[in-house]
């Protein structure tokens, strides 16, 4: 949310920038604009309201003075409308200062009243301008622009990351966080600053991810990290694992198009290495053996997208491992006194590793005593390390604003968790395991197969475009996938969408059934002796009855469901907990081909941004 880059070094400065903006866009495109410490002397900047090509055409019909050195921003407005004058850099008063922010400063109304006491006027409504209007201030105590920036944050409250540059100290960015995410790229004779790693990883992969509480400067040939109060700290180098091309669309109509493609590699890459004869362990767990043992409640926090991969996994981490999970959402979970002790493990799952609501509800579980564990698809994030112990997807990097290809990659992690900790506590004999293991391998070829139905789910996403309500149904695992469907549909394709629990239709949902209503159901397989196929299959009759269009997901094979479904999509046969990682494919090419259908920006759907780390 908010996607921030800082440039210093021998290239010019603006191509940076905007390499970095563009792959940072999914963050935020409300606004997009630089500052540029021009080679003679003077600071530049440029903003525009609307997404980064607006910017880009207007830096190309008047571009702007070259220079070396500079930072840049896009926009998810949080105080004040998405506009030129409230788009970023803001600048200090007398106009040498340029800065950008992404977060929120808490108590901004009650220092803009100081300075407006003070005499100081504000040209935006953004909490963003206070801070470059006290970091003017700060600055003429005349110790640089470093020392005015700590002078500054010690005042701040809440959450921002703050990239700044003086046009009297050219070669030099800083850059302070708390609550939110910076990472330093560590190039030669060159450096860069950024939101995340894909700001920088055209062209290094070396990285820093800066700590909470820290400040950074840096210049051409250095890099030095403080804490707020000019202490030194501890930095750790890391290598980006993916290269510049993972985040490219390559020959793909949109990176969502190219992200549900990649889902068998995010699977097949996050299983890899984890697997010793047969059994699944988790060399990143190594150490935690006595705890994992000794654990008797885990609780999974996550949001959105996250929390229904949770929702999926608590099935079968109950049913190998033999311990209660309970799945809440991050937001919910922190602000409700819950009952933790150093026995309750608490699971948090995110993409991006930076989610604020997830980031603080990690905190307040770390704070109340209990044992902390992440699941995250970014090196080096934030929630990744706050947390005692870190199982990365290995998704490569998510792209577009609507999760896919991580979620996949979450469930796979968690049933590797699993997996470890049934191995762990005996509650899975070894065959057993084995044969799950087998299971798991073998989803990334079913993906592949389930994706060979694109065309056929595109022309029916094509007959549907015109629907105004679409429901979900779902039983057991296929629950969370009917919420994931719905919000797939929400977010991509703005049509209302809600998924239901198929058992909890009759007690209120089923009124809203009316002649013609599009209803997918995810249906289970009619092969596994507990199966709920036959009570779905009830379920589907009751719709019906009233008219509702059904249209199924269900295995290849099964026929009891075709005298009550208007359209079947299929899926590959697999074992019951397995299903949810092929049912998910078809409803979300549903979702990303009805919208395109509409004309709708697949990846960047309106008033989203990826990694939301406000509150
Ligand atoms: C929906 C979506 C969101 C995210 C949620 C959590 O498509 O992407 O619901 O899943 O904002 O984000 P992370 O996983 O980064 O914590």
């Amino acid at each position: 949310m908010c996607g921030i880059v800082g440039y210093v070094g021998p290239k010019s400065s603006l191509e940076v920038l905007l390499g970095g903006l563009r792959r940072l866009e999914y963050r935020g495109y409300d606004s997009a604009g630089v500052a540029v410490i021009a080679d003679d002397g003077q600071l530049v900047t440029r903003k525009r309201a609307g997404k980064l090509a607006v910017l880009e055409s207007d830096l190309a019909a008047v571009p702007l003075p070259e220079g070396t050195t500079g930072i840049g921003h896009t926009r998810w407005a949080t105080h004040g409308g998405p506009t030129d004058v409230n788009a970023h850099p803001h600048l200090s008063a007398d106009g040498r200062i340029a800065l950008i922010h992404n977060g929120i400063i808490e108590n901004f109304a009650s220092l803009k009243q100081e300075l407006v006491d003070a005499g100081c006027t504000f040209d935006s409504e953004t909490d963003t301008e206070v801070a470059a209007k006290l970091l003017g201030r700060e600055y003429e105590q005349g110790d640089g622009i470093a020392a005015a920036l700590a002078r500054v944050v010690a005042r701040l409250e809440g959450a921002f990351t703050l990239l700044a540059v003086h046009q009297d100290e050219p070669g030099v960015v800083v850059g302070a966080r708390r609550n939110s995410p910076l990472v330093i790229g560590l190039g030669e004779g060159e450096n860069f600053l950024g939101s995340d790693v894909a700001a920088f990883v055209e062209h290094t992969r070396r990285a820093v991810a800066i700590g909470q509480d820290q400040i950074v400067v840096i210049t051409p040939d250095s890099v030095t990290v403080t804490d707020f109060e000019g202490g030194p700290v501890e930095v750790h180098e890391f290598e980006v694992s993916w290269d510049a091309s993972a985040a490219e669309k390559g020959g793909w109509s949109s990176f969502m198009a190219k992200e549900i493609s990649e889902q068998p590699e995010a699977v097949a890459n996050t299983i890899r290495g984890r697997v010793v004869d047969e059994q699944v362990v988790l060399p990143e767990l190594e150490g935690l053996d006595e705890v994992l043992t000794d654990i008797d409640r885990i609780i999974i926090i996550a949001c959105g997208t996250a929390s229904y991969s949770g929702l999926v996994g608590k099935y079968a981490i109950e049913k190998w491992a033999r311990v209660p999970v309970e799945v809440e959402l991050s937001h919910e979970f922190r602000y409700r006194d819950p009952v933790l002790s150093e026995r309750t493990l608490v699971v948090s799952i995110s993409q991006s590793g930076e989610t604020m609501d997830t980031l603080m509800a990690v905190k307040y579980a770390i704070a109340n005593g209990a044992r902390t564990l992440s699941i995250c698809n970014t090196q080096g994030a934030t929630i990744a390390r706050e947390s005692d112990a870190v199982v990365y997807t290995h998704a490569g990097p998510e792209v577009a604003v609507a999760s896919t290809k991580a979620f996949v990659a979450q469930i796979t992690a968690l049933y590797l968790f699993g997996l470890h900790l049934a191995r762990l506590r005996g509650t899975v004999e070894q065959g057993r395991a084995a044969e799950l293991v087998a299971e798991l391998r073998a989803v990334p070829d079913k993906i592949a197969k389930v994706l060979e139905s694109a065309d056929e789910i595109d022309q029916l996403a094509r007959w549907m475009s015109d629907s105004r309500a679409v429901l979900f149904l779902g039983r057991h695992v296929g629950y969370p996938i009917a919420l994931e469907g719905a919000l797939k549909l929400k977010e991509l394709a703005y049509i209302h969408a809600e998924g239901f629990a198929a058992g909890e239709l009759k007690h209120g949902p089923i009124a809203l059934i009316e002649p013609g209503q599009p209803v997918f159901v995810v249906v289970p397989s009619p092969r596994d002796p507990g199966s709920l196929h036959s009570k779905v299959v009830s379920n589907i009759q009751e719709i019906r009855a009233r008219g509702a269009r059904v249209l199924a997901v269900a295995e290849e094979g099964d026929v009891a469901v075709l005298p009550f479904a208007d359209e079947v999509i299929r899926i590959p046969l697999a074992a019951p907990l397995f299903e949810p990682l092929l049912t998910v494919v078809p409803l979300q090419l549903f979702a990303m081909s009805l919208a395109t259908a509409k004309g709708l920006d697949v990846d960047q759907p309106r008033n989203l941004a990826k990694s939301v780390t406000v509150e």
